[in-house]
């Protein structure tokens, strides 16, 4: 699909705001690609859909988690994750999107996932550092993309777990399992 088509199917899903918020971190996730060697092409779409079901209502995007194939522990977590699921889901139900690969990135842009993939780095630091992020830690994050994906992914995902903590919130398992998988660097 070319970026017209995808950019138009997600305008109609989103708000003006979440809107900009996508240009941005389509143009990072391209940036990224071209930085690290990914498939510019598949970042440009994953970043485009990735919170395509981001307005779904909490009944229609419940409901999608409890009939398709998706971890059940998301209905006691915080609502903020499910459109990431549920987003890959329906960009390839409404959207057409079959690649497996563009489909997991979205799927795991906001919990993460232990050995992510490139692509799957490139849009999850794409949507904390893109420009219009503005609060505590991204600017570090942005720095630290220039030289390093890993240690910006880390650093997001510290940020993340952190902010959590001191607002008394759960943490996604996946998410201190994605941290894990990254400061061992693997082992
Ligand atoms: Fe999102
Ligand atoms: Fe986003």
């Amino acid at each position: 699909m070319d970026r017209e088509r995808a950019l138009a199917l997600v305008k109609e899903q989103l708000t003006e705001h979440r809107y900009i918020h996508t240009i941005g971190v389509m143009e990072t996730s391209i940036e990224l690609a071209e930085r690290y060697g990914g498939d510019v092409k598949k970042a440009e779409l994953a970043a485009i859909f990735h919170d395509y079901a981001k307005f779904r209502s909490k009944e229609e995007m419940k409901q999608i988690i409890l009939e398709q194939n998706m971890p059940k522990d998301l209905l006691v977590h915080n609502m903020e994750l499910w459109h990431a699921p549920v987003g890959a889901y329906l960009v390839e139900k409404e959207a057409g999107i079959t690649e497996r690969d563009v489909l997991d990135a979205i799927r795991y842009h906001t919990s993460g996932r232990p050995n992510m993939t490139l692509l799957e780095k490139i849009v999850y630091v794409a949507d904390y550092i893109e420009p219009g992020r503005v609060f505590p830690g991204a600017k570090e994050v942005r720095e630290l993309a220039r030289q390093d994906l890993d240690k910006a992914l880390i650093q997001s995902l510290r940020n993340t777990i952190m902010f959590l903590l001191k607002k008394n919130q759960m943490i996604y398992p996946d998410t201190i399992f994605t941290y894990n998988s990254l400061v061992t660097g693997g082992k």
